[in-house]
């Protein structure tokens, strides 16, 4: 698996793995942003809290952001007001402006040592036909009072290609990791809070006033439940896997001899987005592009490629460090933060952040924190995982979500031996099952079942990762059937079929 820039940085500690039932008030699933943002708001309350982690601490989806720290989105805001009106766009807006004074906090508060600093945040376009989006962007910002530019100097930009921009200053970049290692050094300090990591929880049991959750053959009794996985292992309640999709996206990092302090994103697909990062040691620029819908630009290979000359061509230099990214995202661009369904008042879910991973994980660690102790938060309304779907975002919700379901599925039942496996591995029916073989240097065959336990999709063999690969919802297993990322929590090993 490649690396990602942030992973140099993760917690040498080990942390311990569950192997004892337990029991606590609060349960937080997930050791990313989310969940350990929503641990630190707890502090102080007095509540007992288990955090389980599937992976290691601090080696999920947030190790994998590019670690911006912005209210300029793309063009979000002018989204929003599309599907609602006005006031929710302004909501959302205050919600990544409280996200981004949080983070501050909780820096300063604890003395973290983060990287953070400020970098003037930019939306740009290289198409002339974006530019009236642009001026109803401007639009919303003027009346959202938002301060903006329309101009930016900077030799890495060829002037004549930039149709149009909008840049806006007290923004900021950090180091993800070095943020959450800090949080969790705090956690550590408290005896009520407990940590465990590689200890990932399969299944969810109600009974009468508690839950009980499953995770390496122990029980974990609870009163109530924040999962922040990034990606819900269930399916009901919530129906996630019907209100969201997946974007995948290449990054990289090569180290350059100064940095400069801004960030930037197109408006346009294919999406690129970069930023300048340093830290103790060098300064790097990272670098995102090849953006899309999972089920899309399945050659893994080809993307991989193009992530790395991409990066060649502007800085002269091949990358130190190559990842992939995995988004949720929503049809209506607003996360779903808050009670997983009305019936359940006591089981949180946060997910679809729709790239913006920093502040939104930020913000719904303190609204799941706020619903825990069953107090207000303005926000908890327009995050709400329950809303409505509106007439304005079903056009969004089938060309997203279905098709893009139908379309992962279908198109890997047609091609069950893609040429760009190159033989190394491919996809046979025995027994009437499908089988997933992946045959090593050493001619050993590596054998799986074909099939994702999440919601039985199609795997595709990804050969830059030496993985099985869900185009679906992006669950993710090893050459010999161990699951490395959900939402399947299930494994994939069989016994070798006789062919
Ligand atoms: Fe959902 Fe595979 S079917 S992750």
């Amino acid at each position: 698996m490649k690396k990602s820039l942030w992973q140099k940085d993760i917690d040498k500690n080990k942390y311990k793995i569950l192997n004892k039932n337990v029991s606590t008030d609060v349960l937080i699933i997930g050791g990313g942003i989310t969940g350990l943002t929503t641990a630190y708001n707890l502090i102080g309350n007095n509540h007992s809290v288990v955090i389980l982690e599937a992976d290691r601490f601090l080696c999920g989806a947030t190790c994998k952001s590019t670690g911006k720290l912005t209210y300029l989105q793309d063009l979000k805001y002018q989204d929003i007001y599309n599907v609602y009106d006005f006031n929710t766009a302004k909501l959302y807006y205050e919600a990544q402006k409280d996200a981004i004074k949080l983070v501050k906090k909780i820096i300063k508060e604890n003395n973290i040592h983060c990287d953070f600093s400020r970098s003037d945040s930019i939306t740009y376009t290289t198409k002339k036909e974006e530019i009236p989006k642009f001026d109803k962007e401007r639009k919303m910002l003027d009346k959202l009072g938002v301060k903006y530019y329309t101009t930016y100097t900077t030799t890495d930009f060829k002037n004549d290609d930039i149709k149009d921009l909008i840049m806006v200053k007290n923004t900021y970049v950090f180091n993800p990791v070095k943020y959450l290692k800090g949080i969790l050094d705090v956690l550590k300090k408290h005896n009520n809070f407990e940590l465990y990591e590689k200890s990932r929880v399969c299944k969810i049991k109600k009974e009468a006033d508690y839950y009980i959750a499953y995770a390496n053959d122990c029980e974990i009794k609870t009163k109530k439940i924040v999962v922040s996985c990034h990606y819900p292992f269930f399916t009901i309640p919530g129906f996630i896997p019907f209100k969201t999709y997946i974007e995948k996206s290449y990054i990289n990092a090569t180290e350059v001899s100064k940095t400069k302090s801004y960030n930037a994103i197109t408006s346009n697909y294919p999406v690129i987005s970069f930023r300048y990062h340093k830290d103790n040691d060098n300064c790097y620029f990272i670098y995102l592009n090849n953006s899309s819908k999972l089920c899309d630009k399945l050659n893994y290979k080809r993307n991989y490629d193009e992530c790395l000359n991409a990066a060649k061509l502007i800085t002269g230099k091949t990358p130190n460090y190559v990842w992939t990214n995995m988004d949720v995202m929503t049809n209506d661009f607003i996360p779903l933060i808050g009670k997983v369904s009305d019936d359940e008042k006591n089981v949180f879910i946060a997910t679809g952040y729709n790239t913006w991973g920093m502040t939104n994980g930020t913000i719904a660690g303190k609204i799941l924190a706020d619903l825990v102790n069953c107090k207000k938060n303005k926000y908890i309304n327009v995050f709400n995982p329950s809303r409505n779907i509106n007439a304005k975002n079903i056009k969004n919700l089938i060309s997203n979500t279905l098709f893009s379901n139908v379309k992962a599925y279908t198109f890997n039942l047609i091609k069950k031996n893609p040429t760009w496996y190159k033989n190394k591995a491919r996809v046979i029916k025995s027994n009437g099952k499908r089988v997933g073989i992946y045959i090593d240097n050493e001619k050993n065959n590596h054998v799986v079942s074909n099939i994702c336990p999440h919601l039985k999709c199609f795997l595709t063999f990804n050969e830059v990762d030496k993985t099985w690969d869900c185009p679906c919802h992006g669950s993710r297993f090893d050459i010999d059937g161990n699951v490395i990322k959900g939402p399947s929590c299930y494994n994939i090993k069989i016994d070798e079929p006789k062919i």
